[in-house]
């Protein structure tokens, strides 16, 4: 066999057959094949997409290039463990919030979580604004922990799905990324080889997201689902608007402190409109995970089980257990507000500096580019340029204002928290480009403001 063969094949739209993408797949790994070769046979693909038959193969090629978690050690009880997966966002700390609230509830959860790179940020990276929280525990003893207290949130084993990581690498290099063929492969291999059998994944739209139309997103989640269904994971998929960023805060530390307010909500602060966005995300997410872990098929009488998850307090004090197991610095404080004591993780949270960002005009916010914020963040330090790059993470944003909101000029918009003033200037220029108002009128306003969240779900 010979790889230019493979690619002139894939570039005249003929279909690859198992043994052909197992050929370059297996020699690209041993590096038999140069990455000029694989380059090209990406863009191929990139142009000319996959059949369902090439995507299930070139998945399952990816996840048995290394070795295959076997979780079936997790003692279940008669439900099941699910999975859930985001495809990145601005903001996205709805993982840390649904994890505490589904495993309180009694759903097994095995997870794990990326770092973030490029403009998306990483739930690994937020957990690693707790100081302490060991987010490399050996498997075994995430297992175990899982049968303790319900969860475990661990990094993405080095030695998983090995072929996607060298695949992913070159993809970034050479604009190959954007395939909704590669994106679904890519995922999906991962959760074969982490022993996944029932997964949810969040598939966000908008300017923070891969895919930039509800097309796109419905049409990747029916690839994940035919290879979900070829590959033995039940999948389903909430479509959710990433367009601008998910709650009021995006920075690691920053985001921590959100996903613990959240979590002690009261039954009345949990109404709030200031959490509308997060609220219907993280309800939703921890709705369909009762019902895949069968634990309540009616999604209505789920959400209701969630409500009362966060206002006992039962899944603030998961979240708690969680980062005390993995090794989190804890400390005890009194809460005035809610007039008891609580446990709190110790946070890396120092900054130096805070600049409140303003309206230059009147009118309304008709847009905030969940984009240019998450760049805005990794010029602050509080995201990656290149994989090994060290992070700060204390810096970030607190949105006062949201889209629809009226304001006037010099009204604060954002505050900023940093520590480097060379860089703060840089990321002013994507702050002020990301953040647009107008003088619409107010029904549209009020159209942007009220906008669902979650715009759909596929199974
Ligand atoms: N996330 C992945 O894991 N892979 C992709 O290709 C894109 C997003």
């Amino acid at each position: 066999m010979r790889m230019y063969d493979i690619i002139e094949k894939k570039r005249d739209k003929k279909e690859l057959i198992k043994s052909e993408i197992e050929f370059f797949v297996n020699g690209y790994c041993k590096d038999e094949i140069t990455d000029y070769e694989m380059s090209a046979l990406l863009m191929a693909i990139y142009l000319n997409g996959m059949t369902k038959s090439e995507l299930t193969n070139l998945t399952l090629a990816m996840a048995n290039s290394s070795e295959i978690l076997d979780l079936s050690d997790i003692e279940t009880n008669g439900t099941f463990i699910v999975d859930k997966h985001s495809t990145g966002g601005i903001g996205d700390k709805a993982t840390l919030i649904v994890l505490p609230i589904v495993a309180s509830l009694g759903v097994k959860v095995f997870k794990m979580s990326g770092k973030g790179l490029g403009f998306t940020g990483g739930t690994a990276d937020k957990l690693g604004s707790i100081v302490g929280y060991d987010i490399n525990i050996p498997l075994e003893r995430a297992i175990n922990q899982v049968n303790e207290i319900g969860a475990c949130l661990i990094s993405q084993s080095k030695d998983l799905a090995i072929a996607d990581k060298k695949i992913y690498a070159l993809r970034s290099l050479t604009a190959t990324v954007e395939s909704p063929e590669l994106i679904a492969s890519s995922i999906m291999s991962k959760k074969i080889a982490s022993g996944t059998k029932k997964l949810l994944l969040d598939v966000t739209v908008g300017s923070g997201a891969f895919m930039k139309t509800k097309e796109e997103a419905k049409n990747i989640s029916n690839i994940m689902i035919a290879i979900g269904k070829e590959t033995g994971i039940e999948t389903k998929a909430l479509i959710t608007d990433m367009s601008e960023p998910l709650g009021k805060n995006v920075g690691n530390a920053m985001e921590i402190k959100e996903v613990i307010s959240f979590l002690l909500s009261d039954e009345t602060s949990i109404f709030s409109e200031d959490i509308a966005d997060l609220r219907e995300v993280v309800f939703n997410l921890s709705a369909w995970m009762i019902k895949m872990a069968g634990l309540g098929d009616d999604i209505e009488q789920n959400k209701a089980k969630v409500l009362e998850a966060i206002t006992s307090k039962r899944a603030y004090n998961k979240f708690i257990e969680l980062v005390k197991a993995q090794g989190g610095h804890i400390y005890n404080v009194y809460m005035d507000w809610i007039g008891m004591s609580l446990d709190m993780p110790v946070l890396k949270d120092e900054v130096k500096y805070l600049k409140e960002i303003t309206a230059q005009q009147d009118g309304y916010i008709v847009s905030i580019d969940s984009k240019k914020i998450g760049e805005a963040l990794v010029v602050l330090g509080g995201g990656r340029k290149e994989k090994d790059d060290v992070i700060d993470h204390a810096v970030g944003f607190e949105f006062v204002n949201e889209v629809g909101d009226r304001v006037q000029k010099g009204d604060t918009i954002l505050k900023c928290l940093y520590n480097d003033k060379n860089k703060f200037e840089e990321a002013f220029e994507y702050i002020e480009q990301a953040i647009y108002i107008d003088n619409i009128d107010k029904k549209l306003a009020d159209t942007l403001k009220n906008k669902p969240h979650v715009l759909d779900i596929i199974y």
